[in-house]
């Protein structure tokens, strides 16, 4: 019965970490976007960008981490020969890349309160993915275990990031149109 309601929190766990991880990065984008605005604008949004990240940070996306890791701990006590299994070592593996993401947001947050972050927005847009194909790579081998079908999992990841990169890029030429026709309007 624990084991079950290990793994139900887990699952509650994963879900408040990722929100929290990609709405701190989207806070990223509009943060480096409010550089771009003249005084007394720029102070403003940024001070409240500052605020919004580390009520985020602190209050959603750190619990978050801390409730997956915790009650993962708590699945491999109750059913410790988990530990042997080859998928849950390669998840490992996806959950470090997964936690040096996370603490990465942190330091970031850091310096664009000082800033010293020379990140654009659009290098923020594509760092917003990253936790999206490792979600993929983790549910995946949660789920499948040790019977990934590793071809169709590495065509599915590839898929994963050519529509990314297609949506980034489109988004990315929508922006700069109607910001050619804002120029135009404000020159009239
Ligand atoms: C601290 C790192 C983690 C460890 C040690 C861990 C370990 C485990 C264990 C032992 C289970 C139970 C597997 C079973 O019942 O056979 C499990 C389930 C699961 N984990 Fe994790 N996990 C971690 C992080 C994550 C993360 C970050 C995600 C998602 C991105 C995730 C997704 C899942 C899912 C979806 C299940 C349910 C699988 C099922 O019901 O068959 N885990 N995890």
């Amino acid at each position: 019965m624990m084991y079950f309601w290990f793994k139900a929190l887990h699952l509650i766990g994963i879900v408040v970490w990722f929100a929290g991880l990609f709405y701190l990065v989207r806070l990223f984008v509009y943060h480096t976007e409010a550089s771009q605005q003249s005084e007394p604008a720029q102070t403003i949004l940024r001070t409240q960008y500052e605020i919004m990240e580390k009520r985020l940070y602190k209050i959603i996306t750190i619990p978050g981490m801390v409730m997956t890791v915790t009650t993962a701990i708590g699945l491999i006590s109750t059913k410790p020969e988990i530990l042997k299994l080859r998928w849950l070592h390669i998840k490992l593996v996806f959950v470090a890349l997964l936690l040096a993401y996370h603490f990465f947001c942190g330091w970031i947050m850091k310096q664009l309160e000082k800033k010293e972050c020379q990140w654009t927005n659009q290098q923020f847009r594509a760092f917003n993915e990253a936790p999206t194909v490792l979600l993929f790579i983790i549910i995946l081998l949660a789920v499948f275990k040790n019977n990934l079908p590793f071809y169709s999992t590495i065509i599915l990841i590839f898929l994963v990031v050519i529509t990314i990169t297609i949506f980034i890029k489109i988004y990315e030429r929508k922006r700069s149109f109607i910001q050619v026709k804002i120029n135009e309007y404000r020159k009239e």
